[in-house]
C-alpha cells in the first residue's frame, strides 16, 4: 500500500518529541520581529517555540525535505498564520529558498539533524529493522537511489567504505561480503532481510547491547541521503546568511555529524591561518563566528528519562561576528 503523509497527520504514535527545546531556542536568543530559519522542521517543535518568542511580527521559515514532515508541521504551525513559512526543501538549498522569498539574510538558524519519530515509526519508509518494510531510507522521496539500490548494486569495496566511514562499523568488510553473497540468491528488498544478513556476521543477539545492524543502517541512511556533504555545505551557507549578532544552533546525534559541526565552527572562529613560522600575518583572515558553546550541551537526566532518543544529542551554537 502506498504511503500517504496526509493520512498520518493526527496519529499521536508518530509525534516527534522535540529534543533540547528550551536550550536550543535560548541559545538563539530570538528577538521579536526577527527572521529565523529552521532547516529541519520535522514535527515543528523548535519552529513553534521560535514563533512564540518572536511575536507578533517575527517570521520563521521552516524547511524539510520530507513531504510527510512538512504536511504535519504546516498543520501544527497554522495558528501562526503568515508568520510561519514552510517549504519542502533541503537545507543545503536554504539560500535559494530564502531568495525566493525575497530574503538575503537571517537573524538565526536551527538544525536538528537526522530522523524524526515519524520516520522511524513508519515501516513503509524503510528506516527501521524493528518492523519490516521496504529497504528505502530516503528522507526525500524524490531522491533517486534507495538503500535497496545501494546494497544490490554497489561493489563490495564501496559497501565496505560506506559501512566503515559512515557507520564506524568494525566488521564492515565482513558485512559487505555477506551482502554480496546474499544478493547472488536474489535482490535484498526489506529492512528485516538486510538486518538478518548483517546479524549473520555477529555472535548471536541479544547479548550485545545494541542490535548488530544498528551501525550498518546508520551508514546506509547517511549514504542514501548524502548527509555528511549536505551538512558541511549547508553549514557554510547558513553561516554566510546570518546577520552580525545572529546565531546558529545545531543538534547532532552521532560523532561524525558532531565533528563536522565542531570543525566548521572552529574554522570560522579562526583568525590568522598563516604558518606559525611567519613573523607577521599575511593571510588577513578574520573570524566571522564566535563559538558560544565551548563544549556541546547534552540532554539532562530528566529529558533522557522522558525521551531516551535525546541521549546522544549534542548541541553546539555560534554567533556571527564582524
Ligand atoms: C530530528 S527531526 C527535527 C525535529 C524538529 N526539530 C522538531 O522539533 O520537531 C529532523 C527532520 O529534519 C529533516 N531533514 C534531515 N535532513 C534534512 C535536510 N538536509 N534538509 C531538510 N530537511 C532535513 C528530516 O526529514 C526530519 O523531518
Amino acid at each position: 500500500m502506498g504511503f500517504n503523509p496526509k493520512s498520518e497527520i493526527r496519529n499521536p504514535q508518530l509525534e516527534h518529541i522535540t529534543v533540547l527545546l528550551r536550550e536550543t531556542v535560548d541559545l538563539i536568543q530570538p528577538r521579536p520581529g526577527g527572521v529565523y530559519l529552521d532547516g529541519t522542521l520535522g514535527g515543528g517543535g523548535h519552529a513553534e517555540e521560535l514563533l512564540r518568542r518572536t511575536g507578533p511580527d517575527g517570521i520563521v521559515i521552516g524547511l524539510d525535505q520530507d513531504e510527510g514532515a512538512l504536511v504535519r508541521a504546516a498543520e501544527r504551525l497554522s495558528p501562526f498564520g503568515t508568520r510561519a513559512v514552510v517549504r519542502r526543501e533541503n537545507f543545503r538549498n536554504a539560500a535559494e529558498a530564502l531568495a525566493d522569498l525575497g530574503l538575503e539574510a537571517i537573524d538565526g538558524a536551527i538544525l536538528d539533524l537526522g530522523l524524526s519519530w515519524f520516520h522511524l515509526r513508519t515501516p513503509e519508509r524503510g528506516f527501521s529493522f524493528q518492523t519490516d518494510g521496504p529497504l528505502d531510507m530516503r528522507m526525500d522521496q524524490r531522491t533517486r537511489s534507495t538503500a535497496a539500490d545501494l546494497v544490490n548494486t554497489l561493489p563490495r569495496q564501496e559497501l565496505t567504505r560506506i559501512l566503515r566511514e559512515y557507520g564506524e562499523e568494525k566488521k564492515a568488510a565482513l558485512i559487505a561480503k555477506a551482502i554480496e553473497k546474499a544478493r547472488t540468491r536474489g535482490p535484498i528488498t526489506s529492512t528485516v532481510q538486510l538486518a538478518e544478513i548483517v546479524s549473520s556476521v555477529f555472535p548471536p543477539y541479544p547479548p550485545r547491547r545494541i542490535h548488530p545492524a544498528t551501525l550498518s543502517f546508520q551508514a546506509l541512511r547517511i549514504a542514501v541521503n548524502d548527509e555528511m556533504n549536505t551538512l558541511a555545505a549547508g553549514l557554510e551557507d547558513l553561516i554566510r546568511l546570518l546577520r552580525p549578532g545572529g546565531r546558529i544552533a545545531v543538534i547532532s546525534f552521532h560523532s561524525l555529524e558532531d565533528r563536522i559541526v565542531k570543525q566548521s565552527f572552529v574554522e570560522h572562529a579562526k583568525t590568522c591561518i598563516c604558518p606559525p613560522k611567519f613573523p607577521q600575518c599575511r593571510c588577513g583572515k578574520r573570524a566571522d563566528l564566535l563559538i558560544v558553546t565551548k563544549r556541546p550541551i547534552s540532554a539532562s537526566e530528566a529529558e533522557i528519562a522522558s525521551n531516551p532518543a535525546s541521549r546522544s544529542a549534542k548541541l553546539r551554537a555560534a554567533e556571527k561576528v564582524g
